[in-house]
């Protein structure tokens, strides 16, 4: 069915790992499909990570097109080829909910050999016209109407400041309005390396937005994640204030805490509407809370 949809581009990113870019993607893509939106999550992230959380381990995507051809292809259009279903309508026993969420969301996935796409970028001189191509590839796979279909397309990346970040922020700025652009979600949990891997990736967003021509790209909002009490004394008398200051203005949504069912299900690939509703019932406020600054599209200077 043809359709007029304005699709609004995100990615989660950050210098650091295990901040919860992952997490983040897939909890948000289930909250936006439970509030009835279409949504696309690309997985960018050679670690496959999201993929397999919704539902796609890399023994069955190993016979299947994945993020590594689309971008090797790089033909208008060819993201197309590769994307697949969510598969949580596979599993057993689980509410009706979960059956009607796993068909709003479709995935671009990724596996391991994605590493391999680095090459080409790598070689080429910065501001050169070949590092632009490569840099390109995956927004011109994407183009020519793939998104068409969606209300979001959601984006992780990997814990890095290289090619391949580069080439996902390039993509979730390749929108032409203010309708379709979103921006970059920073996780972070409150300790020094993470808020520091949050300020180089905001500085790199802010660097790609002018050498890369691409004016909406930009910081859309920074979360802070996995804040623990059991750890209250670092955490809440340094690191939660610093991370604050340093990000004042930008925070979106609630402070997420380090919590069980969080962690469970993403380690399952079930979503959270696996559980029980008294199991789960904060986070998915939390999660909304994210989700409503998201529906709005601009949120940070
Ligand atoms: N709020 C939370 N409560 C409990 N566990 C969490 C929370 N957020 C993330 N986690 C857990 O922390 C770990 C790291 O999260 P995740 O994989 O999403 O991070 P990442 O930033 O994507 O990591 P990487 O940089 O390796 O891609 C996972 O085990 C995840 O389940
Ligand atoms: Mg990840």
């Amino acid at each position: 069915m043809a359709s007029n949809r304005r699709c609004r581009r995100y990615a989660a990113a950050n210098n650091k790992g295990g901040v919860g870019k992952s997490t983040l993607i897939c909890r948000l893509a289930e909250e936006l499909a439970a509030r009835g939106h279409r949504v696309l999550v690309g997985d960018g992230d050679p670690q496959g990570n999201v993929s397999r959380m919704l539902g796609h381990n890399e023994e069955a995507l190993l016979q299947r097109p994945t993020i590594n051809e689309v971008v090797l292809a790089a033909r208008p259009g060819c993201a197309a080829d590769a994307i697949l279903p969510c598969a949580w309508d596979q599993l057993d026993d689980m509410p009706n909910e979960v059956y009607e969420l796993a068909q709003r969301i479709d995935l671009l996935p990724a596996r391991f050999d994605y590493e391999l796409r680095l090459g080409e970028a790598a070689g080429h001189e910065p501001g050169s016209a070949m590092a632009r191509h490569a840099r390109q590839r995956l927004a011109v796979a994407l183009s020519g109407g793939v998104l068409d279909e969606y209300d979001f397309f959601l984006m992780d990346l990997p814990p890095s400041i290289g090619p391949l970040t580069h080439m996902g922020l390039d993509a979730i700025s390749d929108v032409e309005d203010e309708e379709e652009a979103g921006g970059v979600i920073i996780p972070l949990y409150p300790d020094y390396d993470p808020i520091s891997g949050a300020v180089r990736m905001r500085d790199l967003v802010t660097a790609g937005a002018r050498d890369w021509e691409r004016p909406f790209l930009r910081t859309a909002g920074v979360v802070i994640n996995r804040f623990d009490p059991h750890r209250k004394k670092s955490q809440e008398r340094d690191y939660l204030p610093f991370a604050k200051d340093t990000f004042a203005g930008q925070l979106i949504g609630p402070v997420f805490h380090e919590r069980a069912p969080i962690a469970e299900v993403g380690s399952l690939g079930y979503p959270l509407r696996s559980q029980p509703n008294w199991r789960i019932r904060d986070n998915v406020k939390e999660f909304g809370q994210v989700v409503e600054v998201m529906e709005k599209g601009r949120v940070a200077a």
